[in-house]
């Protein structure tokens, strides 16, 4: 389980996040709604550690984030992120955004990797592209790279932040379809969205974050 226990947070006298508590499991969709600037992107890059809490917990499979080094990196190994800008390198191949993950973080070989990330590649039906550059590719087909590398990587806890906020409709179905099937393997997932109708359609739980509380909606 993936949990917060009353955290808090502020930025010198605004308070983002008010005495927050969750619990995240593995087979569940959860997501969060809110109104912009209201702390949800704050709330994530908490659970994953890039951000520090003021105070309260946060916990993972009953390791408490203490903020050391070991601690964090132990931590991230659990917990996947997805950002809204992707934050892939533009300047390597498909393919090589996934070997580049897998060498760096999992110190596996090349060959190795480069096994993996075909797998990963056909799984993602993005296998024919593995030669292309990130810019010649279209925004749901970035956003399936930046699954396959944040997968690749084998966390507990997928974190999604406004994922289906540049995709059309077909291409948010096909993004519906990817989390079902993350779920499918033991992952729990996490999304940020404005979309209550994808929210509706997705999430086993639904939360609303406004004014620093979260309050579950289903
Ligand atoms: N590093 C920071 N330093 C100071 N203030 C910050 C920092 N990060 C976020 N904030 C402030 O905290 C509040 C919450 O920001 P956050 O990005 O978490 O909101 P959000 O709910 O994700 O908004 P949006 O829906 O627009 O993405 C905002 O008022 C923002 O200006
Ligand atoms: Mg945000």
């Amino acid at each position: 389980m993936l949990e917060v226990k009353n955290i808090k947070k502020k930025f010198d006298d605004l308070v983002v996040l008010d005495d927050i508590s969750m619990q995240f499991e593995p087979q569940e969709i959860s997501t969060i709604l809110g109104p912009s600037g209201t702390g949800k992107s704050t709330l994530l890059r908490c659970l994953i550690g890039l951000e520090k809490v003021d105070s309260g917990e946060v916990i993972i499979d009953g390791q408490l984030l203490n903020y050391s080094e070991t601690s964090l990196l132990a931590h991230r190994q659990k917990i996947g992120m997805v950002f809204q800008e992707w934050h892939l390198f533009e300047h390597l191949s498909v393919i090589d955004n996934i070997t580049f993950a897998l060498r760096k973080v999992k110190k596996m070989s090349k060959k190795d990797s480069e096994i993996k990330a075909i797998e990963l590649l056909k799984k993602f039906n993005l296998d024919s592209r593995k030669d292309a550059y990130i810019h010649q590719l279209s925004g749901g087909q970035k956003q399936r790279i930046a699954i396959a590398r944040t997968i690749a990587l084998e966390p507990r806890y997928v974190l999604f932040d406004e994922p289906t906020s540049a995709l059309d409709q077909e291409t948010i179905s096909d993004f519906i379809t990817i989390c079902q099937d993350l779920i499918s393997l033991d992952l729990g997932i996490i999304i940020i969205t404005h979309d209550i109708n994808f929210a509706s359609k997705v999430s086993h739980k639904i939360y609303e974050l406004k004014n620093g509380k979260i309050h579950q909606e289903n």
